[in-house]
C-alpha cells in the first residue's frame, strides 16, 4: 500500500507567498511567468508542484529559496519577509533555514561526499569545526552512503550521487527543503529511494516543496499544487475534476465563485433551478429528500472534495433533492457557474464521461431513497 506522507500536527504555516508575481522583460517586451502566487504551506507538509514545462515551476520555488527575487508580492518563511534582507543576509539566511537539491545534484567533483556534506556548514558557522566531520558521516550514513563517504562524486551511481546532495541539504537541520525535479535524472528504483527519504524528512518535521513532472511521485506526497501558465490551478478544482487539462483547470480556477454556508442552512432547495456546480472546500453537507415540512430521508452526506449540482446541471430539470450545510462550522463552497460547467465539460469529454456517470449512480442512489420515504414503497416492519 503506498503511504502518503503528510502534517500530522496543528497546521503552522511555515511558507506564505502573497500576490507573488515575477516579471521578465526582454527586446520583446514583458513576460509574466508568475501572475499574482498565494500560497500558504504548513509545518510537515510534502508537496509536489507539478505543470507544463515553462509554466513558471522552477521560477516559483525560486521565489521560496530567495535564490530569485520577486518582481511584486511577499515571501514569509517562518516568519521571516526573506526578501526584506539584502543580499547576504539572505544567502546566510537561506544556509541555515533551507535545504535546497537540484535535478543535477551540483555537487563540487573535487571534493568527497563527506566534504562534500560538511560545505553548507563551514559556510553557515552553526556547528563547531569538530564536530562537522561526525555530523557529515551522520547524515551520510542515514542516506545509505557511510560506505561511499570518502569517494568523489564520479565514483558513485546517479542515485547516490542524489542522496549525498539529500544529506548536503540536511547539513545545517534546515526546517525547510526545496527541490527542482530531484529524481528528473534518476531511474524509477533510485527516484522511489529519494522520495522515500523525504517521507521520512517529512515525518521528523520537515517542509519539503518538491517540483516534479512525475505523476507517480504526486501519489506519495500530502499535496499536489498545480501551476499552469503562472497561475495556480484551485486545489478543490484539481481534486474534483482531476481529468480536466491543466490549463482547462485554470479556466476553472478563474471563473470560480465562492460561497459560506452556515451551519444548518440550505444551500439547494428541492424543485428550484440549480445554476452552479458546487465542490466542497470544507464542511459538510447533507443531500435530502425533502417535503414542505422539511427534511424526509437523507441519500448522502458529502464532505471536501466532493461535489453536487451536477446531476440538475445534466438533467436541465429542477433539483431531485434539497442540499444542506451539515457541519458545525461554516460550509465552504466554489463553484462554477452552468454555462462555464457545460464549456469545460464540452471540452473534456473524459469529464463529461465520468461526471455522466456519476450522474447515473446518483439518480439509482436517489430513487431508492425515495422508496425508503414514508407513506412511498415498500413498508418495512
Ligand atoms: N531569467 C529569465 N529571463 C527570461 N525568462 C525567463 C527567465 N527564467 C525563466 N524564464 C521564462 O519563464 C518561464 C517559466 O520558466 P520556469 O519557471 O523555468 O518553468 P518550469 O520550471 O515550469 O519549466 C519560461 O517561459 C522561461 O523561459
Ligand atoms: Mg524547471
Amino acid at each position: 500500500m503506498k503511504q502518503v506522507h503528510g502534517p500530522d500536527s496543528a497546521s503552522e504555516a511555515v511558507i506564505q507567498l502573497q500576490k507573488v508575481v515575477k516579471t521578465f522583460k526582454n527586446a520583446a517586451g514583458e513576460f509574466h511567468v508568475l501572475k499574482g502566487i498565494d500560497l500558504t504551506l504548513l509545518r510537515g507538509e510534502f508537496v509536489a508542484i507539478v505543470g507544463k514545462s515553462g509554466s513558471g515551476k522552477s521560477t516559483l520555488l525560486n521565489m521560496i529559496t530567495g535564490i530569485d527575487h520577486p518582481t511584486g508580492g511577499q515571501v514569509v518563511i517562518n516568519g521571516v519577509n526573506i526578501y526584506e534582507m539584502n543580499e547576504s543576509q539572505r544567502a546566510l539566511w537561506r544556509g541555515k533555514n533551507l535545504g535546497i537539491v537540484f535535478q543535477f545534484f551540483q555537487l563540487l567533483p573535487m571534493l568527497t561526499l563527506l566534504e562534500n556534506v560538511m560545505l553548507p556548514m563551514d559556510y553557515v558557522g552553526m556547528y563547531d569545526f569538530d564536530e562537522r566531520p561526525k555530523r557529515a558521516m551522520e547524515l551520510l550514513k542515514m542516506v545509505g552512503l557511510e560506505k561511499q563517504a570518502n569517494k568523489l562524486p564520479a565514483a558513485v551511481s546517479t542515485g547516490q550521487q542524489q542522496s549525498a546532495a539529500i544529506a548536503r541539504s540536511l547539513a545545517n537541520d534546515p526546517p525547510v527543503i526545496a527541490a527542482d525535479e530531484p529524481t528528473g535524472n534518476l531511474d524509477s528504483r533510485s527516484a522511489e529511494a529519494i522520495i522515500d527519504l523525504f517521507g521520512h524528512l517529512v515525518h521528523s518535521g520537515k517542509t519539503i516543496a518538491m517540483v516534479t513532472h512525475d505523476p507517480s511521485l504526486t501519489e506519495q506526497t500530502s499535496r499536489t499544487i498545480i501551476i499552469s501558465d503562472g497561475e495556480l490551478v484551485d486545489e478543490t478544482v484539481a481534486h474534483c475534476l482531476p481529468l480536466l487539462g491543466h490549463s482547462q483547470m485554470g479556466e476553472a480556477t478563474r471563473h470560480l465563485e465562492r460561497f459560506t454556508y452556515q451551519p444548518g442552512s440550505t444551500i439547494i432547495q428541492q424543485d428550484q433551478h440549480v445554476d452552479y456546480f458546487f465542490m466542497i472546500v470544507s464542511g459538510v453537507v447533507e443531500v435530502n429528500l425533502c417535503n414542505q415540512l422539511g427534511k424526509n430521508v437523507t441519500i448522502t452526506r458529502l464532505g471536501l472534495g466532493d461535489f453536487f449540482g451536477e446531476v440538475e446541471l445534466l438533467r436541465g430539470g429542477k433539483s431531485i433533492a434539497c442540499v444542506l450545510a451539515a457541519s458545525d462550522g461554516p460550509v465552504e463552497l466554489v463553484a462554477l457557474h452552468r454555462d462555464e460547467f457545460h464549456k469545460l465539460l464540452s471540452e473534456s469529454p473524459l469529464t463529461e464521461e465520468t461526471i455522466g456517470r456519476i450522474v447515473q449512480a446518483r439518480m439509482e442512489e436517489n430513487r431508492r431513497a425515495d422508496q425508503r420515504r414514508p407513506g412511498k414503497g415498500a413498508k418495512r416492519p
